[in-house]
């Protein structure tokens, strides 16, 4: 069996997605649910599927670095085989990233463009007429790690409910794949 912790910030729709697909799994286990925001929708969807929520809030420490220190701590005796970001809104520093063996982040763009914060927003107003999403492992450099999966989707006429929808399905489909993929082979 293989751990998973989920990290997320807000509604959590990615963490559904993956806990939908995950349900009636023999070889993967959410093991944890993180939080560092006390009011994210996510901690009720999280909580429908019996997962583990722990709430961890930034704004409780002085630092980032302080803060990625305890977070590190509270998750190592999880044990995780993957860390999975699924709309973890901190950039994280190296105390975080180097003390796990694998984490992966999933980008609303198609990067390495729109990199950051509004990402969706940017790549929306702009002149492109193509837009997708990109799983990417996670480096010490933002947004920036090997690309794992990507998809692309043409982008022009479309309504800005209509954009969100598509990165949304985009997103709901391709997360859980790749976590599949790279636990079961
Ligand atoms: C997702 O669209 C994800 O790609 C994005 O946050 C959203 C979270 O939605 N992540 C980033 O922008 C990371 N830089 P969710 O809470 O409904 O899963």
């Amino acid at each position: 069996m293989k751990n998973i912790v989920i990290l997320f910030s807000g509604n959590g729709t990615n963490l559904e997605a993956i806990a939908k697909n995950l349900k009636d799994s023999k070889d993967i286990k959410i093991v944890c649910a993180l939080t560092n925001n006390k009011n994210a929708y996510g901690i009720i969807r999280a909580k429908k599927f019996n997962i583990k929520v722990e709430i961890l809030e930034h704004t409780k420490f002085k630092t980032r670095k302080e803060y990625d220190k305890a977070l590190v701590e509270l998750l190592k005796p999880y044990k995780p085989d993957l860390i999975v970001l699924a709309g973890f809104m901190r950039i994280l520093t190296p105390i975080f990233v180097d003390s796990f063996e694998l984490i992966i982040n999933i980008h609303p763009s198609l990067l390495p463009l729109f990199k950051g914060a509004k990402a969706i927003e940017r790549s929306f107003q702009s002149d492109m007429k193509a837009a997708g999403v990109t799983v990417h492992q996670v480096s010490n450099e933002l947004d920036s790690g090997r690309i794992l999966a990507q998809e692309c989707f043409n982008s022009s006429g479309l309504t800005w409910e209509e954009f969100n929808n598509k990165i949304k399905e985009i997103e709901h489909r391709i997360y859980p794949k790749v976590i599949r993929d790279l636990l079961t082979k």
